[in-house]
């Protein structure tokens, strides 16, 4: 009788483990990521670089960057649209 009841407390306690785990996870994936609001965007031109309209702008490149999280500048393309100022919230 002592060890069923030694047995239940053990799965009780992996369970709860198990259930406080699923909770931080749960946490990290439920909250959602910070979301960017671009004030000012700009289309890309023939010739144009990152570099080049962070000039153009005056804008520092570690801000530039963090308005345009997911842009890959090797493969920058006419057309594209970039963010010129914004802000994480
Ligand atoms: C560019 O930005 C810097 C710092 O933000 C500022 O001091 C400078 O006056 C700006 N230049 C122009 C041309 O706007
Ligand atoms: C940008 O794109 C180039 C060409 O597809 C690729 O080689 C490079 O790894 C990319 N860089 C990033 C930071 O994704
Ligand atoms: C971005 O927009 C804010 C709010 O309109 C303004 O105060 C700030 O000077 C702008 N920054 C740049 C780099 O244009």
């Amino acid at each position: 009788m002592a060890k069923i009841v030694n047995l239940v407390s053990v799965l009780s306690l992996l369970l709860l483990i198990a259930f406080a785990d699923a909770q931080i996870l749960g946490r990290g994936f439920l909250k959602p990521p910070p979301t960017l609001k671009c004030d000012k965007t700009y289309g890309v031109k023939s010739g144009d670089t990152c570099f080049g309209v962070e000039q153009t702008f005056n804008l520092s490149t570690a801000f530039f960057e963090s308005i345009n999280p997911n842009l890959n500048c090797t493969i920058l393309f006419v057309g594209q649209w970039l963010c010129l100022n914004g802000s994480l919230s």
